[in-house]
Parts: C-alpha cells; sequence; structure tokens
C-alpha cells in the first residue's frame, strides 16, 4: 500500500447524496462525483451516513475499481432499531433482560441493510449519574454491571452474521463522557483512576470481550486528556489491559477538536493526527472541512512524527475488521433484503410493554378493569411523535403508536371527558425534543402545565394514571403525590401505545426495573446508589451526609418498580462453593395477581484497603410466580475472596433481606 492508501483506510467522510438522474436509491439520490472520486483513488475508508442499498452497492461497486480495491464501511446511528423503533435505551435497559438486548441487536442488524448501512454507532455505554446530561437517554444507566451486560447482549446481536456478513457494532463514548462537570456535554470529567475502573470501565470490558468491531473515544477529555489523543486510555487500559483488537473511529470532528480552537493540545491539523495516531485512534470521522488526516496524517509520517509501523498497525486493524466483517467477500447488500417487519412490531411492542416502570399504584388503581371507562388528558395523549426519541431517523414501521390508538386497539372504552370516565389517564412528562446530544438542562423539574393538567384531572373525582414520557429522571416528586398511579414510559417507539396498552390493561404484567435514580430534586444531581461508604453516613444525625432543604434519598431509586402483585422473602442465605458465592431466598407471592419479582443481589464488601461503594449490584434473577405460590431463588454472583454484607431485594428501599457472606 502507498502511503495515501494508507491514510485512505483511516479516514472517514460523509456520504454526501445530491438528486441526479442517474439516482441510483429509492430517494431519488445519487452519492456525489466528489465522494466516488475520493472512493475510487482509495482516500475513504468508511462513509458516515446510511444512503440506501443503491448508493451502498454503488459505493462498493467503486471502491472495487479503486487500485487496491478494498471495501468501504457505511456507519449510522441506528441507536433503538432503524425503520421499526424500540424504546430509547434508557427505557429498554429497564427491562433487565438480555435476550430483550440481544434481540434489539439482532433487529438492528437485520434492518440496517435496508438503509444501505453496515455499522452502527452503538452501544452507548456512558455510565450516567447526572439527570442534567441530555444523553443519558442514549445509555443503560448507572451501574455499571447491568450496563456490562446490555453491552455484550447488544454486541452479539448487532454483529451475529447475516447472510455472510456481519454488522460492526461501536462501543461509545470512551470513557468517562457521562461524567461531564455539571452534566454539561462535551465538558471536562475528572475521576479518581479507581473510579474509572470500578465504574466507568467494566461496561466496555464486557462490550470488548462479546467482540466489539470498534470503539468510539469520547469528545470531552479525562482528567486533562482528550480521550481521542490519549494513550493511557487508548492503547494501555483498551487494547493493554482490555485487550481490544478492533479498531477506533474519533467522534465527530473529534481529532480536530484537539486543536487550536479546542482543547488546544495540538497546533495544527499534522499535530493533531500525529498525537491521535500515536495514542492509539484508528479512523477520523470528518466533520465538515475539518480533515486532520488527510490533509496531516501523510506528513506526519515523512516528517518522522508518526512511526511507519505505528501507521501499519492502525490500517491493519481496520483491515482486520473489514475482513472479520465479510466484506472482502460479500461487499454488496441484497436488492431485496428479506426482513419480517410484522415481527418486528411485535418485538417493538412487548419492549416498549417491558420497558415501562411502574412506580405508584394507589388503590390498585392498575391494572384498568375489562369495563373501566377511560379518559385521556395530556399533551402527549395522542402523540405518535413522542414516541420516537432522540436519534430515530427512520421511524417508518410503525403502527399508529400514540396511547389512545393503543388503548382503542385493546378495545378499551374512551370517554370523551373525565366526568364520563371511571379513569383518568394523563400522558405528560418531558418532550423528546430535550434530550439527547447537548440537551443538558440545569433545572430538571417537571412541567408545571403537566402538573396543573394532572391536578385538573384529580378534580374530576376519578383515579388519575399519570403517564411519563422522557428520556431521562425528572423530578416526579409532585406528581407522585398527586396521582393516583404513576408509570415511565419513556418514549416507546414504533408501538409504544400498543405497549403501554398491554400494561395498562394487564395484557401484560410491569416488570421494569429503574436503572437510574430520580431526584427528589435537580440540586441532588448527581444522584447514585452506589455511593461510596462514608464516615459520617446518611441518617446518623446532624452531622452525617445530608442536603438541610431536601431528603438526602432520591425519591425513586435504581431497582424500584412495582408489580401488580406482591412479594415476601424469606430463608435468605449465602453459601461460599469453591470461588463462587451463591444467594439462596424463598420468595412468595403474596398478592392476588401472577407476577414477576426481579429478585436483586447488591454486595457491599467490608474491611478492605480502600472505601468501597455502599451497595453495588452484583446480580439478579427473574422468577414468576402465580398468587400464593413459593420458590426458591438462586442468585449467583462472580465475586472475589472477601468478607461481604449482602441485601437482596426487589427494591433497593422496600421489604428485602440482609446478611453477611460467611
Ligand atoms: C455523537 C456520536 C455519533 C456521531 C455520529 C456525534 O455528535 O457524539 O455519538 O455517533 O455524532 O453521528
Amino acid at each position: 500500500m502507498t502511503l495515501e492508501e494508507k491514510v485512505g483506510q483511516l479516514v472517514q467522510v460523509a456520504s454526501a447524496t445530491e438528486k441526479n438522474a442517474a439516482a441510483t436509491d429509492a430517494s431519488g439520490a445519487r452519492l456525489t462525483d466528489a465522494v466516488l472520486a475520493r472512493i475510487r483513488s482509495g482516500e475513504v475508508g468508511a462513509l458516515i451516513g446510511a444512503c440506501g442499498i443503491g448508493n451502498y452497492n454503488l459505493a462498493q461497486r467503486t471502491a472495487k475499481t479503486s487500485r487496491l480495491g478494498i471495501p468501504v464501511m457505511v456507519g449510522h446511528d441506528l441507536i433503538h432499531g432503524v425503520l421499526t423503533q424500540f424504546p430509547t435505551p434508557i427505557g429498554i435497559s429497564c427491562a433487565w433482560d438480555t435476550n430483550l438486548w440481544y434481540r434489539a441487536g439482532r433487529l438492528i442488524a437485520a434492518e440496517a441493510p435496508l438503509k444501505g448501512c453496515d455499522w452502527t454507532f452503538t452501544p452507548m455505554l456512558d455510565i450516567a449519574r447526572d439527570a442534567r446530561w441530555g444523553r443519558i437517554v442514549e445509555c443503560a444507566g448507572q451501574d455499571p454491571y447491568l450496563a456490562g451486560l446490555y453491552a455484550a447482549a447488544m454486541v452479539r446481536g448487532i454483529q451475529e452474521p447475516v447472510g455472510g456478513r456481519r454488522m460492526a457494532a461501536c462501543l461509545k463514548h470512551y470513557v468517562g463522557y457521562g461524567a461531564a462537570v455539571g452534566g454539561r456535554d462535551y465538558d471536562e470529567a475528572e475521576m479518581s483512576v479507581e473510579t474509572l475502573h470500578r465504574i466507568y470501565l467494566p461496561p466496555f470490558a464486557a462490550g470488548v470481550s462479546a467482540g466489539a468491531f470498534t470503539v468510539m473515544p469520547g469528545f470531552h477529555s479525562l482528567n486533562g486528556g482528550p480521550c481521542s489523543a490519549n494513550r493511557y486510555l487508548l492503547t494501555d487500559v483498551l487494547r493493554g489491559e482490555l485487550g481490544f483488537t478492533g479498531f477506533c473511529i474519533s467522534d465527530m470532528g473529534a481529532v480536530w477538536e484537539i486543536g487550536p480552537k479546542g482543547h488546544g493540545i495540538a497546533r495544527d491539523a499534522v499535530d493533531a493526527a500525529a498525537k491521535c495516531v500515536n495514542a492509539g485512534m484508528n479512523m477520523e470521522m470528518t466533520r465538515r472541512s475539518e480533515f486532520c488526516f488527510s490533509e496531516g496524517l501523510a506528513q506526519a509520517v515523512r516528517a518522522g512524527r508518526v512511526d511507519m509501523r505505528t501507521l501499519d498497525d492502525r490500517v491493519r486493524d481496520v483491515l482486520r475488521i473489514k475482513e472479520r466483517m465479510g466484506l472482502f467477500e460479500h461487499p454488496f447488500i441484497d436488492e431485496k433484503p428479506a426482513v419480517d417487519l410484522e415481527a418486528h412490531l411485535a418485538f417493538a411492542r412487548e419492549a416498549a410493554a417491558k420497558s415501562v416502570v411502574l412506580v405508584k399504584n394507589a388503590g390498585d388503581v392498575l391494572p384498568l378493569a375489562k369495563t373501566a371507562k377511560v379518559a385521556l388528558a395530556g399533551r402527549f395523549a395522542d402523540s405518535a411523535h413522542e414516541m420516537r426519541g432522540a436519534w430515530s431517523a427512520y421511524f417508518e414501521n410503525v403502527r399508529n403508536p400514540s396511547v389512545r390508538a393503543g388503548l382503542a386497539a385493546a378495545e378499551m372504552a374512551l370517554a370523551e371527558t373525565p366526568a364520563e370516565a371511571d379513569v383518568v389517564i394523563a400522558c405528560v412528562g418531558e418532550s423528546q425534543k430535550r434530550n439527547g446530544e447537548n440537551r443538558s438542562y440545569a433545572d430538571v423539574s417537571f412541567d408545571a402545565n403537566d402538573l396543573a393538567v394532572v391536578r385538573e384531572a384529580k378534580r374530576s373525582g376519578k383515579p388519575v394514571v399519570a403517564l411519563v414520557f422522557c428520556g431521562r429522571p425528572i423530578v416526579l416528586t409532585e406528581l407522585v403525590e398527586a396521582a393516583d398511579a404513576v408509570m415511565i414510559v419513556w418514549n416507546a417507539g414504533s408501538c409504544g401505545g400498543w405497549g403501554i396498552a398491554d400494561v395498562l390493561t394487564g395484557r401484560a404484567e410491569p416488570t421494569g426495573r429503574l436503572t437510574v435514580d430520580f431526584p427528589r430534586a435537580s440540586g441532588q444531581c448527581p444522584i447514585f446508589y452506589n455511593r461510596m461508604a462514608t464516615g459520617r453516613p446518611y441518617g446518623s444525625g446532624r452531622f452525617c451526609v445530608h442536603y438541610e432543604d431536601v431528603p438526602f434519598e432520591p425519591l425513586l431509586p435504581f431497582g424500584r418498580g412495582l408489580a401488580y402483585t406482591a412479594f415476601a422473602y424469606a430463608d435468605a442465605h449465602a453459601e461460599r462453593q469453591g470461588g463462587r458465592v451463591l444467594f439462596f431466598a424463598e420468595i412468595a407471592n403474596v398478592g392476588k395477581r401472577r407476577g414477576t419479582e426481579t429478585v436483586q443481589l447488591y454486595v457491599h464488601e467490608r474491611f478492605t484497603e480502600t472505601v468501597r461503594p455502599v451497595r453495588e449490584l452484583r446480580g439478579f434473577e427473574k422468577v414468576t410466580l402465580e398468587p400464593g405460590e413459593r420458590r426458591r431463588v438462586t442468585v449467583e454472583a462472580a465475586l472475589p475472596v472477601g468478607d461481604y454484607e449482602y441485601f437482596l431485594a426487589s427494591d433497593s428501599r422496600a421489604d428485602g433481606v440482609r446478611g453477611e457472606v460467611k
């Protein structure tokens, strides 16, 4: 390979299209001649932006005519589905269901070819402890263990072969992006090496172990080092400690951003290219005309700033992934891929039902009686749009997903006014416009008008069920007081209203559990259950960790989620068996309906050299029980030798059982 050809493999450009008589895609657009010329001359390793099957195949045909004939990759953010959308990641994380996450990955892999895409910039594995940070919607919550399971399941689902080809997943944003100070997107993050390893790295380690092909370093600087040019993170930790063998793609324009107008650690394009490549970056995702690798990398090599062996390593990583994706043997996408869109709608409905979290159900308002007349209130009751959620470029395989349509399909009697109804369902919360990239808010209060809607509905004297649309934890303190039942429904996707109606009517049970703390006030952020033990713990009086103005605990903690029945725990104990620790408990359904309990195992490691979190999730099991039924449940936790206390519960604050691992 010539130096220019090597550099070409490390450059990703926008798959710019234009309307053209010779259109190669159903949309009537064709890749521009400028992009095709660059592919033909070997200057491009990948495109960003799904461009349709015709243009994808045109790009590959053009790549074949380049001197070396190396196929290109086409990446896009297909985050919670493609044509069919399932709930946003924060929503689907609440399912605590690895098989569901795996199937979500399969859906993305099956539908991506329809849009001419073979690489998705997902899963997003940032641990997010701060509701002010708008990208919390894209991640799997605040817990490293759970996010690790999510990572592995999604990667397996996305990368499993489809007809000789494998799609590439991308773990992002490596690492600590969710720890941006003040919840301000793109801002710096600071943390100890201990916190990095215990909290922020484990999901990436799990994704790497599952074989993820690519990793995207974040825009931010961690402890003063921009991630894009951070040798410790990209080489020592990612490749050295975690054993990553794929390639790193920069975030959009992030190489350029280490330059004088950004982080300010590089003088120009040559310097930026050299610093990033030497640190371990492979490919630059370019933005507009900000090209550092194509403008500066060859010069950096010629000037001896980047060793040819280093460049070869970076290129080899990219070629190896293209090979593992099957692109050399099968560069083209089938013109008519066989995709079962009906089955995907069924999946979206199931996923929506499994993602909702019931957090209050006073007087057993839910499930709705079959004969109940329902009045709808609130600005989201008829909205299909609010079911989309962030990053949903396509929303094409959709049944009218509004709550009203879902209830109608469930054959519920819909009343015009609360006066004529038996129950009012208020669809309220946060508009999807308010979350996602660069949607940081200092104040995550509940919308005052929405609260007024719920209070007004309450004045009818009928029970009020609030459905909370959101992409982040918002302050539900007053809402939870005002409404009889509260269910967090996120942005539920293509069949959102149908899945929500399934739970409202009891066709499906509520099994979701929160994966983030919901604060009582914005000022509690950041807030997370796995905080470090302190010398003056909360609850021990005046001189304990607390606020003077609001309670210390969140309103709704991580792990919270109600069923339509109740469970009791008995006879809990732990046993060491060789290197394994097993936890046992007898769980009984003491309510009147069939129900599924998520038995959550938390541990606290004691008498260590450094302080440990008060509690860390280390395992969970689901058990479905008929009324009156009881069953012995075993939860296995991989724990190194040590001295532990444990807490076994469905909800980190409700009835549960405590014990010691002897
Ligand atoms: C985001 C990434 C995304 C990229 C490409 C950036 O602004 O931070 O998460 O993958 O754009 O769309």
